[in-house]
């Protein structure tokens, strides 16, 4: 499937925005961890879930089409790309860390608070920093080159899967942490 850049960009902006509420949610729970309560473990496991298959396996493949073009029409201006393979990476070992322990939690194996905290709050400082960078910089720059360049297409067949969480065809399976994202923006 072909889209328009500046409409693969407004899509890469409303994940971030997806993918803030996910945060929130588990900071939340990171919280509660910390105040010795007894934490939502199935909602943790889904936004984890979430967060490893919809934004490791579909957001990031997508910006790389994005800074793929960057690169190629502006390579004056793609300062600090190389950065994002590294980073993307990062964030996916840590989030498949939090996720391993949360499952560990589930099959009743022994797993401190400490360390869910330490790899909760690991993960969400990193993921919160790499998507400020996007979008206060690396976006920005991309912005730039959609409103001064002809109308670009860029190729996503590959990546082209729709959201299970905020797309127009929910997964039932999230039906729980769908009812968290209800109640956090009415709350
Ligand atoms: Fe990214
Ligand atoms: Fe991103």
């Amino acid at each position: 499937m072909t889209i328009l850049l500046t409409d693969l960009l407004n899509d890469l902006h409303e994940d971030h925005r997806n993918m803030s509420i996910m945060l929130d949610l588990l900071d939340r729970q990171v919280e509660h961890i910390r105040d010795g309560e007894r934490p939502d473990y199935e909602l943790i496991h889904d936004i984890m879930r979430y967060l490893t298959t919809y934004s490791d396996a579909v957001h990031h493949p997508k910006e790389d089409v994005l800074y793929a073009s960057m690169r190629k029409e502006r390579p004056e201006a793609a300062k600090g790309l190389d950065q994002v393979g590294p980073e993307h990476l990062e964030i996916a070992e840590l989030g498949e860390t939090l996720r391993n322990d949360v499952e560990a939690v589930a099959s009743g194996a022994p797993v401190t608070r400490e360390r869910l905290v330490e790899d909760a709050s690991d993960y969400i400082r990193t993921l919160r920093r790499h998507m400020a960078w996007e979008e206060d910089d690396l976006f920005r720059r991309a912005k730039e080159l959609v409103n001064s360049e002809r109308e670009m297409f860029v190729d996503i067949s590959n990546f082209d899967t729709l959201d299970p969480v905020f797309g127009l065809e929910r997964q039932h399976s999230y039906e729980n942490l769908l009812q968290n994202i209800k109640n956090l923006s009415s709350s």
